[in-house]
């Protein structure tokens, strides 16, 4: 019994994870590329990648609560003074926000990036 719970545990956070990633890819992935390899063309980017953002955010807020709160006033209402890179914002202009995304897509995200990208 203590094991199928521990299996319906493990399975629901890893599909939490996955549906996250869906739904970066719905929304943001138009944009920012999800890492960034030997391979990136930094002159090309159109906003920076997710993977190093992720750790810029985790510099600033450690914990999840933390990560997901920022995340979510910052997708709903980009803003210089929410922002934790402002050079991201000399180069690109402020990140347009992103519309029709709910708060459980945004939740789902923010825990595919904390988990994800260390
Ligand atoms: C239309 C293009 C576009 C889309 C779509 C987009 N972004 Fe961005 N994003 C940008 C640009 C450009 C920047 C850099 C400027 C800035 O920091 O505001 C940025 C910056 C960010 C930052 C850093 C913000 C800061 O300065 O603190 C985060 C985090 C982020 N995006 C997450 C997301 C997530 C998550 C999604 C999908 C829900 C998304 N973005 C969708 C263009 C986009």
């Amino acid at each position: 019994m203590v094991l199928i719970i521990l299996f319906l545990i493990v399975f629901s956070f890893s599909f939490a994870e996955e549906y996250g990633y869906q739904v970066f890819k719905q929304y943001c992935s138009s944009c920012h590329i999800e890492k960034t390899d030997e391979t990136t063309n930094n002159l090309s980017l159109k906003a920076p990648p997710i993977d190093v953002l992720a750790r810029q955010i985790k510099y600033f807020y450690r914990t999840r609560e933390g990560f997901a709160e920022y995340l979510e006033n910052f997708i709903k209402e980009p803003s210089l003074d929410k922002s934790i890179c402002k050079p991201c914002i000399d180069r690109w202009g402020i990140m347009p926000p992103v519309k029709d995304i709910s708060d459980e897509e945004i939740q789902s995200i923010s825990l595919w990036m904390f988990k994800n990208f260390r």
